[in-house]
């Protein structure tokens, strides 16, 4: 079997990550933060060494900033109904996922509105949009850092200092630079970092993160429940990471996530991408030679974005799952997106690489392709 579909989950994890996991549900197998009984200190720990070693990754001021959500999804989402409401504005990136759209949406529909904006690329292309579309009435900025259907990338430090200056909060939609790109939420200006724990981070499903930079003054919150301290009053605590962590927290996720990010940082981030975006180039080339394809995506990345003339794309990916192939095709619920690469109506073929992958990987998509186009495409 070959894997070909790390934008939508890393897999295999590395075995220290399998190891975290079992070991954490063997020996912290109490709730955090709700005892202080060994087990419960021990689960307690396992949460802060992530914090500490996320917020170091990802240059946050402290491990405070670093509170765990369920997916990158649910960090988005806390973010932006956090920070608007009726009578308020928004930015999007037009390039965003559903994770982003939909939460947008969903305030739109309860009196607040919003423009799309082209973010990425040229940074000062990207001021000029910025001044032009944001309002007095903006509340946030929402970037795609890296989408997942295409390799461009927002400039985010140019963003963060706009958004800075204006006093809009900049939430930032990690979910396929994480791992790979570098990002400093202190320095890149980021109010709230919304990342997967089970993409380029390679721990298990079931966490990702919202982390906060310095000046974030917390918005609304969007779930209330247990949070282990300050249980007399009424709503969530005021402070990070209480205020985003109502119930208990996914512990032997976080533990595998620990291990994930250590596994990253020991590669190197800069090491990941120049080994993913090597693959991609050189499958994209050989795709790009045959007869009847159309490679929809020339930047360098870890994404081969192509259609087979003659064939929905569904219908190319459940033949290279025939052939052992792991891709996803269609519209990778990013339908904004497809439209802006002209592939809005019925998506497209999606490969993506991973650290694990090797050359033979990208030869056999690229031969397995050529087959399936010669035998069933135009
Ligand atoms: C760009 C982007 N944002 C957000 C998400 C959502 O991530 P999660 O599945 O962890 O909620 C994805 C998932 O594919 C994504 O590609």
């Amino acid at each position: 079997m070959i894997y070909l579909d790390h934008a939508a989950t890393s897999y295999p994890k590395p075995p220290d990550v399998l190891r975290a996991v079992a070991r954490c549900m063997r020996e912290c197998g109490g709730n955090p933060g709700r005892g202080t009984h060994r087990l419960a200190m021990r689960a307690a720990e396992t949460l802060y060494e992530c914090r500490r070693e996320a917020a170091e990754y990802f240059g946050a001021a402290g491990p405070e900033r670093v509170a765990f959500t369920m997916n990158a999804t649910y960090a988005l989402n806390m973010a932006i109904k956090g920070a608007a409401g009726a009578g308020d504005h928004l930015l999007l990136d037009r390039m965003a996922h559903n994770s982003s759209a939909r939460p947008v949406f969903a305030l739109a529909d309860a009196g607040a509105s919003y423009d799309l904006a082209e973010l990425s690329g040229d940074p000062e292309r990207i001021r000029e949009e910025l001044e032009h579309k944001c309002r007095p009435q903006t509340r946030a900025v929402i970037v795609t850092h890296v989408p997942n259907v295409a390799n461009r990338e927002a400039p985010l430090a140019a963003i963060g200092a706009f958004c800075r200056r204006r006093g809009i909060t900049l939430i930032v939609d990690a979910a396929q630079s994480a791992g790979s790109h570098p990002i400093s939420v202190e320095k890149d200006g980021i109010d709230v970092l919304c990342v997967p724990g089970h993409k380029g981070l390679l721990g298990p499903q079931g966490c990702g993160m919202m982390i906060l930079g310095e000046r974030y003054a917390g918005g609304k919150t969007i779930l209330e429940g247990g949070s282990g301290v300050r249980s007399e009053e009424r709503g969530m605590p005021d402070s990070p990471p209480e205020r985003y962590e109502a119930g208990t927290p996914p512990t032997p996720a976080v533990a595998g996530l620990l291990e994930g990010i250590r596994a990253v940082r020991r590669y190197g981030t800069e090491r990941v991408l120049a080994h993913e975006s090597a693959l991609a180039a050189a499958a994209a080339d050989a795709l790009r030679a045959l007869d009847g394809v159309r490679v929809r995506e020339d930047a360098p990345g870890a994404i081969v974005l192509f259609e087979v003339e003659g064939m929905p794309s569904p219908a190319v990916g459940e033949e290279l799952d025939r052939r052992g192939i792991c891709v996803r095709a269609g519209l990778h619920c990013a339908p904004l997106a497809h439209r802006v690469l002209g592939t809005g109506k019925s998506g497209a073929v999606r490969a993506s690489f991973g650290i694990t992958n090797t050359e033979r990987d990208a030869r056999a998509l690229a031969d397995a392709v050529a087959e399936i186009a010669a035998r069933h495409g135009r």
